[in-house]
C-alpha cells in the first residue's frame, strides 16, 4: 500500500526554482533511498514533504490526504516526522531532557525507556548534555527524538553527513534495528554504500529532478549512473 505519494512537485526558495516535477513514492514497511550529489536536491524534497518549504505544484498524498500546503506541525500530527541534517538536539540539554522535552509535545508518543532499549548508547549517556557528545551520538539522539513521537513515516536527511567511517558503521547497526520496526523510511544520502545496506529500493536526484528510479542492485550495475550522479567508483558499491 502506498503512503506517501509525491506527484509532480516544484518547490521554490523565492525565485529559485529548485525541484522540477519530483515524483516518487513509498510503500508501507519500506526503506526507500534518495541518492544524490551535494545540492542536487535532497533536503529540499524533505522539506518540500514536511511543509516547510511547500511545494508550487504537484501534490503531496499521505494516506490519502492532500497535505501539500498544511503547516509543518500538521504534517507532523499526521505521522511524518524528519530528522533534519543538522540535527538540531537542543545542545545544552541532556539526552534524557531532549526525550522527555520531545516526549511531552507527542500527541501519542512512545515511552522515553524504549529509545534507551532501541539505543543503549543513549542510555549510557542518559546525563551527558548534547553539546558534549561525539556527532554520531547526537545523530542517534537526534533519531530517538523522532522516535519517540511514533512516526509511522521517519524521514532521513542525509544521517551519515560529517561523520568518521567507524560511526557510520555504529550508526548503520544502529539504524538496521529502527528499520527493522513498524516504520517506513525516505532515507537521504551521499553516502551510497551506507543507503543500499538499508533501503531496497532508490530513487536518484540531480538538479532538481529524478533521474533514476528502481531496485537497489540494478542500480549496482550501471557504472554510468553510478559515475555520473553519484561520483562514484563502481567498485565502491559492489
Ligand atoms: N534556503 C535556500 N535558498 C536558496 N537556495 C537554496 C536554499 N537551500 C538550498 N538551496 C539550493 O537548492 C538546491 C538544492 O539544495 P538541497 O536541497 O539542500 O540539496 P541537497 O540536500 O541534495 O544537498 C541547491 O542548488 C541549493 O543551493
Ligand atoms: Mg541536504
Amino acid at each position: 500500500m502506498t503512503v506517501l505519494e509525491l506527484d509532480d512537485i516544484d518547490t521554490y526558495y523565492g525565485n529559485s526554482h529548485v525541484l522540477h516535477g519530483v515524483s516518487l513514492d513509498l510503500d508501507e514497511g519500506e526503506v526507500v533511498a534518495l541518492l544524490g550529489r551535494n545540492g542536487a536536491g535532497k533536503t529540499t524534497t524533505m522539506r518540500s514533504i514536511m511543509g516547510v518549504t511547500p511545494p508550487r505544484r504537484g501534490t503531496i498524498t499521505y494516506r490519502g490526504e492532500d497535505v501539500a500546503g498544511l503547516p509543518p506541525n500538521e504534517i507532523n500530527a499526521r505521522g511524518i516526522s524528519l530528522v533534519p541534517e543538522d540535527r538540531r538536539v537542543f545542545p545544552t540539554l541532556t539526552v534524557h531532557e531532549n526525550l522527555v522535552l520531545a516526549h511531552k509535545l507527542a500527541a501519542d508518543p512512545r515511552p522515553v525507556e524504549e529509545m534507551y532499549d532501541l539505543f543503549p548508547v543513549l542510555d549510557e549517556l542518559r546525563r551527558s548534555r548534547a553539546q558534549n557528545m561525539s556527532g554520531g551520538e547526537q545523530q542517534m539522539l537526534a533519531v530517538a527524538r523522532a522516535l519517540v513521537q511514533r512516526p509511522s513515516t521517519l524521514l532521513l536527511d542525509e544521517p551519515t553527513e560529517g561523520l568518521a567511517p567507524v560511526i557510520v558503521d555504529d550508526l548503520r547497526e544502529m539504524l538496521q534495528d529502527v528499520v527493522d520496526q513498524d516504520v517506513t523510511v525516505l532515507l537521504s544520502e551521499q553516502n551510497v554504500s551506507f543507503a543500499f545496506d538499508l533501503a531496497t529500493r532508490c530513487y536518484v536526484i540531480d538538479t532538481g529532478s529524478i533521474v533514476y528510479e528502481g531496485s537497489i542492485e540494478e542500480l549496482q550495475e550501471r557504472d554510468d549512473l553510478l559515475e555520473r550522479y553519484l561520483a562514484v567508483s563502481p567498485e565502491e558499491v559492489a
